[in-house]
């Protein structure tokens, strides 16, 4: 990742110019869900038990009040409905995932679900019915809990599994589905292999989790292989990962905070970005090289960070046809003066590093989901400056409350966010794809409910799970139509 400091500091911000409000053309609006988050049936017609509902369940067996997505939006039974929901706000495309366990109950290849591939091949068919582009991601955390069993993501067995998987994917619905996702947020996932909080809840902090990371770039480039080999000259379609990073800025000018800011992106984003979007591959030098130094003080024989050789790196080098970028808020990085901020890996691997945010920045949901527009077009640029102008899906982006229908915030997120998007493109040439809204439908955000995306209500308590549109959509469905912002809407700089 070259000259990523300079990126940070040189982003440049709108300064009063009047902004181009309209979208290019071939731009491609859509919504987003995951699998685990929305479907429910959890159980139903053969599938298997995943990571997500092993965790779910063992927390409520131990507390009754524990939220599960057994049921959550009941997508499973409802996808129909979604597709008119979809289709009415006027979306190109849906970005939904196949759960693992509804196709392969038992992650491997000795039982094979119909009615699972029943299911994706009606929804796509339904999509594509209706002029929605599909766009699939093959991995949204819900591993198949017979492949925990064997170790997950810690056991390179991984990488074949992954393999069989993602070919049957494309052989069942690769003639409809061009765009495939080979994992979604890595960078979250793994951390399910340094604590017990999201699943699998393996706790082992500074190891899991790098061991987990390193078979993952391996599964994604051995997928990305698998498809040129087989696949692309026929499908003619496109293979990419989703990455997720909050974009960071130092807190204060002093040189201890930039310097901060670059370790902390190499070790958020040059941690998956570097091996496959930059010239030279593998892990960022930063990276291995304070893991290395940090391993050796603790008495290790060799560095917790896992190396790629000669092969592995060239293998995942360039292993992409468009870069996912997930984007929600932007987060302040300072260097602490106490070592007790940093006592687990990677923290501690970085240094005593801060990521707090500016409490003035407005949220309504969560508090680390707070509005910052601007962290949109200079995300967009600093991914582009570093990775050769790779063209940029953004996969996922949108904003959290407590369920209001007349949604006036996420309008003005969306409004604003857009406006970023398109100064990223038509002042600082960022080769933008599309921009996915999450979520389309409420959904399970990892063990709550009271935490919403979705540009549609979901009545929970409701067994028939009625859908309600909430006010955002009107002004989504109006932007989509014109591909034009309205003006009531942005921030008056
Ligand atoms: C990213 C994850 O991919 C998604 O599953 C989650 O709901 C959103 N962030 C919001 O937290």
């Amino acid at each position: 990742m070259k000259n990523l400091l300079a990126a940070v500091l040189l982003a440049a911000v709108s300064c009063g110019a009047t902004r181009n409000l309209t979208f290019p053309d071939g731009f491609w609006f859509g919504a987003g869900s995951a699998a685990y988050q929305v479907e429910g049936a959890w159980n139903t017609s053969g599938k298997g038990e995943s990571i997500w509902d092993r965790l779910s369940h063992s927390k409520q067996a131990l507390n009754p009040q524990t939220e599960t997505a057994d049921v959550a939006a009941d997508q499973y039974h409802h996808y129909k409905e979604d597709v008119q929901g979809l289709k009415k706000v006027g979306f190109n495309f849906y970005r939904f995932s196949v759960s693992w366990p509804r196709v392969l109950p038992k992650g491997d290849l000795s039982v094979i679900n119909q009615d699972g591939l029943d299911y994706y091949n009606n929804l796509i068919n339904e999509l594509v019915n209706n002029d929605i582009v599909p766009i699939v991601t093959m991995y949204h955390w819900d591993l198949p809990q017979h492949l925990q069993d064997l170790g997950g993501f810690a056991n390179d067995i991984i990488i074949d599994y992954f393999e069989d998987y993602a070919n049957l994917l494309f052989t069942h619905y690769g003639d409809r589905v061009k765009w495939w996702i080979t994992f979604n947020e890595p960078l979250s996932f793994v951390n399910g292999y340094s604590s017990t909080m999201i699943a699998p809840a393996v706790n082992a902090p500074g190891v899991g989790l790098y061991l987990a990371a390193h078979n993952v770039l391996k599964a994604h480039a051995r997928v990305y292989h698998l498809y040129d080999d087989h696949f692309r000259s026929q499908q003619r379609g496109k293979v990419g990962i989703t990455l997720n990073t909050e974009y960071p800025m130092p807190k204060t000018n002093s040189e201890a905070d930039i310097n901060a800011t670059e370790i902390y992106l190499q070790f958020q984003l040059g941690w998956f970005a570097h091996p496959i979007y930059s010239s030279e591959g593998d892990y960022p030098a930063v990276m291995k090289e304070r893991v290395a130094n940090k391993s050796r003080a603790e008495g290790l024989p060799r560095s917790r960070l896992p190396e790629f050789d000669e092969h592995w790196v060239k293998y995942i080098r360039g292993t992409h046809d468009f870069y996912g970028m997930n984007l929600y808020t932007a987060n302040l990085i300072s260097l602490s003066n106490t070592t007790a901020d940093a006592t687990v890996p990677p923290n501690s691997d970085m240094g005593s590093i801060i990521a707090e945010q500016d409490p003035s920045w407005p949220y309504e949901g969560l508090n680390s989901f707070r509005y910052t527009p601007f962290a949109m077009r200079k995300m967009l640029k600093l991914i582009s400056d570093n990775y050769n102008n790779v063209s940029i899906f953004i996969t996922e982006n949108g904003w959290c409350d407590h369920g209001e229908i007349n949604d006036t915030m996420r309008a003005r997120f969306l409004v604003n966010y857009y406006a970023a998007v398109l100064d990223a493109i038509h002042l600082d040439n960022v080769n933008v794809i599309g921009h996915t809204t999450w979520a389309f439908v409420d959904t399970f955000e990892w063990f709550t409910y009271s935490t919403r995306f979705g540009l549609f209500y979901v009545n929970f308590t409701d067994p028939a799970r009625p859908r309600t549109p909430k006010f955002s959509t009107t002004i989504l469905s109006s932007i989509i139509k014109t591909r034009k912002l309205p003006e009531e809407y942005l921030d008056k700089e």
